[in-house]
């Protein structure tokens, strides 16, 4: 049953895979790295012993995809298991701790300490319950938890804050799992567990309590009438438009990453004397938004590159002082990797950014941060290129300390409104898909689409270019606002859709001139602003307002993207194309 249920459940991640059962007054763990029907044919998950278990599938944050860092994760007498989704922020302290007090660790995961804080509770002579409780109580950071243990068998105990986890009644038996997908063919009776509660299953039923103080919560459970296919899109029509309103929980999650790797990478920045960073389509925009944060707010020069350009490129440029900056989401890019396979040959120090562990990239890195944003389904880049963004701004505002008291100020508002991102995205999603449907709806006819913006926007323009062109098949041109009327306005007739990038920062004046010479030859204006701004609107045919106010320019391709992720759903989506799968693309490009 669990075997079955994981493999509804890969999709969501699946470097890894674990099952755990308890029988009589033991544990029978089975977990190795690999997909689940490797792991399976190597161990047989079916031939487990007992009737309650935990099954997990593990897509790597903390630690690599290797035996010991798979989930279950157990104490120090393999009496308590514990699987997990979500970053544990604070397990570096309780790590310290817990090795003090003599636990042994086996893994690199933020997991561990949980099976080994809770053994330490019960050693003290709390209950289970409680000890799992006052562990909770002391979590920071993100976590669906589901805890099994020979102490107190038939009983599973779950918690969820910022993961989803929802529980399931069937007919004398129960069950916990990240989305009902799982269960879905064994029971369609769902509860979802909320922010803050734990709940306890036994084969007659379940119990929810509020983590916090462990008052009782009555919930009736719902029937579900979603197909698995369906649930495992969340009821979106595509993976795609489910990643695209991810972003609020992805952004968050890519946020959570101590600020220890963050200083590491800085303090390796900071040695080179020549920064090239180094990506492909979707990561090299990333990658540019990084070199304007790492010029504004550390004073560094770090030049992007297009990966496969590399070599021709700057590779003469390339010694022991330099260091490749590389950004993939696959961490399988070939070109990426060529290009930082021949800059590690010249002696280059190797970084990199990768939403991937234990992809070649890491591998092939000296230090590297992860994105945290899951599995990426759809074809084009979205929730990971956001993520990508938070993290280059993170970590050009760690390169800022000790900058003057200017940049440290400018890296602050950064990653303060870094933190408003979410917000932002969400309200986003709920007022204005919508208006940008329209807006698709209404350029669908449109032979070609440009979008111009200036300063950091210019690689918002660009990122809206690619996926616009890659879902819909419309070739598409992006340019700096400034740099089009040196050619290509002339290609401008009555009607040309111009999507304007225009928030209020720095460039705003100068875009504004930029639209008025494009209105004066007869194209139609899209434009995306900051909410209420009547300058651009009185200008434009369409706006699409995005609201939260004034925020930094660095950060506002995180908010701007957004609405071009839509635009270039809804178009490919109107157009009768497949958003999730476009033609004569691969999810990662493997090849030179
Ligand atoms: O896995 P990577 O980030 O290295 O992939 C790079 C590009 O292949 C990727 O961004 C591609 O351009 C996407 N289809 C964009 O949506």
């Amino acid at each position: 049953m669990i075997h079955q249920a994981l493999k509804r459940l890969e999709y969501r991640g699946y470097d890894s895979v674990g099952e755990v059962t308890v029988e009589g007054s033991r544990l029978f763990v089975k977990k190795d790295s690999g997909r689940l029907e490797e792991v399976h044919q190597k161990y047989n998950l079916d031939d487990l012993p007992g009737s309650t278990g935990v099954g997990h599938t593990r897509w790597a944050t903390h630690g690599r995809p290797v035996q010991e860092n798979a989930h279950p994760q157990v104490d120090c007498h393999s009496r308590i298991a514990v699987v997990h989704n979500g970053i544990i922020e604070n397990y570096v302290d309780f790590k310290r701790d817990l090795e003090a007090k003599g636990h042994k660790f086996f893994s690199r995961t933020d997991t561990e300490i949980v099976p080994h804080q809770v053994e330490e509770y019960v050693k003290q002579g709390m209950s289970l319950e409680e000890a799992f409780r006052k562990t909770l109580s002391q979590l920071e950071g993100a976590y669906s938890l589901v805890l099994l243990s020979s102490l107190v068998p038939r009983t599973i105990i779950c918690a969820r804050q910022e993961s989803p986890l929802v529980l399931g009644i069937g007919q004398g038996e129960s069950y916990c799992a990240s989305d009902i997908s799982a269960f879905l063919p064994l029971t369609k009776r769902a509860v979802v567990l909320e922010e803050g509660e734990m709940a306890i299953l036994n084969p007659s039923g379940i119990k929810i309590l509020k983590t916090r103080d462990a008052e009782p919560v009555n919930r009736d459970p719902i029937s579900i009438t979603w197909s698995v296919e369906s649930a495992t899109k969340e009821g979106f029509r595509h993976f795609m438009l489910k990643e695209v309103h991810e972003q609020v929980q992805t952004i968050k999650d890519a946020m959570r990453t101590h600020q220890i790797y963050y200083d590491l990478m800085a303090g390796k920045l900071a040695e080179a004397k020549r920064i090239f960073v180094a990506a492909c389509g979707t990561s090299y925009h990333a990658g540019l938004v990084g070199s304007f944060a790492l010029s504004r707010l550390a004073g560094l020069d770090a030049r992007v590159v297009i990966a496969s350009e590399l070599s021709e490129e700057v590779l003469d440029l390339v010694d022991k002082n330099t260091a490749i900056l590389a950004v993939s989401q696959s961490g399988e890019t070939m070109d990426t990797l060529n290009a930082v396979r021949d800059s590690k040959a010249k002696g280059a120090s190797i970084l990199s950014i990768t939403n991937v562990m234990g992809s070649t990239l890491m591998r092939l890195s000296d230090v590297y941060i992860g994105q945290n944003c899951g599995p990426e389904i759809g074809v084009a880049g979205t929730k990971t290129f956001t993520s990508q963004v938070a993290v280059l701004l993170r970590l050009a505002a760690a390169l800022a300390k000790n900058k003057g008291r200017e940049k440290e100020q400018r890296a602050r508002e950064v990653v303060d409104a870094l933190y408003r991102t979410p917000e932002i995205i969400q309200d986003i999603l709920h007022t204005k898909e919508e208006v940008v449907r329209r807006i698709a709806l209404s350029i669908i006819g449109a032979p070609s689409i440009c979008f111009l913006g200036r300063g950091v926007s210019v690689a918002t323009a660009l990122e809206g270019r690619l996926k616009l062109l890659e879902l819909s098949y419309v070739p598409a041109i992006a340019y700096p606002a400034g740099e089009s009327k040196h050619g290509f306005i002339s290609v401008i007739e009555e009607g040309f859709p111009v999507v304007f990038v225009a928030p209020k920062d720095e460039t705003h004046k100068k875009v504004i001139g930029n639209i008025m010479e494009m209105k004066a030859r007869g194209a139609r204006i899209i434009s995306l602003i900051q909410e209420g701004d009547d300058e651009v609107r009185s200008l434009s045919d369409d706006v699409v307002e995005i609201p939260g106010g004034k925020l930094p320019s660095l950060v506002s391709p995180i908010a701007y993207t957004v609405p071009l992720q839509l635009l270039a759903y809804y178009l490919s989506v109107g157009k009768g194309h497949d958003p999730d799968y476009p033609r004569n693309l691969a999810k990662s490009v493997t090849v030179e």
